[in-house]
């Protein structure tokens, strides 16, 4: 399915994802916060960290919009059609406040990062303009707005990770979470705007993170996703060449960090995501391998099948090298789900090139693929050396084909586990069908439909897989599994 598909739907719901909570520990004056998220996974993990410091400002959070006093935008801004309907919601809110002209709009994210003043000045469709290592002076910006200024934070840091905020958890109730543990990004992909929308890289502390796991544990959670655009270049207490900071205290890599996290308990499941080609070793799939509630599910972007472009898009790694990764991961972990990401009709792409692709495709088989066109962000490297010259139909048709075999692979992927038992964590009643049916995610991340028995959420349950669809496995339980303890 195409990103842009799945967006939409994450859009929706996330935007009723905000429940109303009293932060018990602060005071409250009665003023309440909507906050809206697009894009990435870290967008939806920062908007917590925003309502965490803004409950410390007083402000409880809402998920009805009509009752809000302030509504923050979380913004993205990694392709023009994301930016495009971000530009449409805050012009909605332009009109909304002619009839309510105290309510303050502020766009937080990429976005925000990337136009910094211009929503305000030119536009002017908001009241205050936050980058995302500016949220804990959002108070500050807000006073400032209620002082009758426009008020703008886009400083970007080579320390801020939020490492001693407890994120206030939007989705009450839910059982799997968010876990930043990177901040930023290096790499420089000639195509990409997210090292200009979010600075350079940097680490958070490890302790931190495993407290945080701790305490979603406690809550009811029973899964992390630790984020990073990168995370097998998370280090803690090395500099980017691996030398040791300080002495005198433990270093930590990102297979370290992953096997701390695993001993929380062997209950809370663990995934991680994007693990980079160019970066992930064998002593991470090892750790994956090693740890049962580590899950057997890599998602490894690969943009293109030819080494050439990959040059171009300033990757870092060969088809040849990406395909010997693919052999180390089917090696090390037997069973391994693995997923990429693709991008067609990238600069100068020509018809070899994207053969290229396609046969990538036919040799790794990726059990999903979020698939994209190519769309030029400003001031990339992409933008200031090449020229955008596929044109939109050549794209269009190129990102078709690759949808199309995509589908293929997928349903084939999921024929093979019909007949299998897969351990499968309970999410909740199935999106389609809540009255009948269960749903939640196999190790392998699969999505998982089965028939409502006496299992709440939360809990794990063995399901026989009896059918599937390209994007869903069906089966029944046939074991439920008591809780593990405590380690
Ligand atoms: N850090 C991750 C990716 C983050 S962005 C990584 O390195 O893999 C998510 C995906 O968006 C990318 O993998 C890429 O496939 C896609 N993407 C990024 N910039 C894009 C652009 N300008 N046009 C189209 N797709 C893009
Ligand atoms: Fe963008 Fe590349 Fe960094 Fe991923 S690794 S966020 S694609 S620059
Ligand atoms: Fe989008 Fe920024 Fe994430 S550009 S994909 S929200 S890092």
């Amino acid at each position: 399915m195409d990103r842009t598909i799945k967006e939409e739907k994450e859009i929706d719901e996330a935007r009723q994802g905000e429940a109303i909570m009293i932060a018990p520990e602060f005071p409250s004056h009665g003023k309440k916060l909507y906050v809206e998220s697009y894009g990435c996974a870290m967008n939806f993990a920062d908007s917590e960290v925003v309502a965490s410091i803004m409950a410390k400002g007083g402000y409880v959070t809402t998920r009805d919009v009509e009752e809000a006093d302030v509504v923050l935008i979380n913004t993205c801004s990694i392709r023009e059609n994301a930016e495009q309907r971000v530009r449409n919601r805050l012009t909605n809110f332009k009109k909304r406040k002619i009839r309510q002209p105290n309510l303050v709009v502020g766009i937080l994210g990429c976005m925000a990062e990337r136009l910094k003043k211009d929503l305000l000045e030119e536009e002017k469709l908001v009241d205050l303009v936050a980058g995302p290592d500016a949220y804990r002076d959002l108070p500050n910006l807000i006073e400032e707005v209620g002082t009758g200024q426009k008020a703008v934070n886009v400083l970007l840091s080579r320390e801020e990770t939020y490492a001693d905020i407890s994120p206030v958890k939007l989705d009450l109730g839910g059982v799997s979470s968010f876990v930043s543990i990177t901040r930023g990004c290096d790499n420089m992909c000639s195509f990409c705007v997210v090292p200009f929308t979010r600075g350079r890289e940097r680490s958070r502390d490890p302790e931190t993170i495993v407290k945080e796991c701790h305490e979603l544990f406690d809550q009811g959670y029973r899964e992390v996703t630790l984020l990073g655009q990168n995370v097998d270049s998370y280090r803690w207490n090395m500099t980017s060449k691996g030398e040791i900071k300080d002495p005198e205290k433990p270093t930590t890599n990102f297979a370290q960090l992953m096997e701390m996290v695993a001993q929380v308990s062997p209950d809370l499941r663990v995934r991680f995501s994007t693990s980079h080609p160019k970066d992930m070793g064998n002593e991470v799939l090892e750790v994956i391998a090693k740890h049962e509630n580590v899950c057997n599910y890599i998602h490894l972007p690969v943009q293109s099948g030819s080494t050439e472009m990959l040059r171009r898009m300033n990757r870092g790694y060969s088809r040849e090298w990406y395909l010997e990764r693919i052999d180390a991961i089917r090696r090390i972990i037997p069973n391994c789900s693995i997923s990429t990401d693709l991008i067609a009709g990238f600069c100068d792409e020509t018809e070899e090139e994207h053969a290229d692709t396609i046969s990538m495709m036919e040799l790794v088989k990726w059990e999903f693929a979020y698939m994209y066109k190519y769309s030029e962000r400003p001031k990339t490297l992409a933008e200031r050396r090449y020229e955008d010259n596929v044109p939109e139909e050549v794209k269009s048709a190129r990102l078709t084909e690759i949808i199309d075999l995509q589908q293929e692979h997928s349903k084939m992927r999921h024929k093979l586990l019909v007949g299998t038992i897969q351990k499968v964590l309970v999410e909740g009643p199935s999106k389609k069908q809540p009255d009948e049916f269960m749903s939640g995610r196999a190790d392998n991340n699969s999505m998982t439909v089965f028939p409502k028995g006496s299992f709440d959420k939360g809990m794990y349950v063995m399901v026989k897989v009896t059918d599937c669809t390209t994007a869903t496995l069906l089966g029944e339980v046939i074991e439920i599994l008591p809780p593990a303890k405590k380690m």
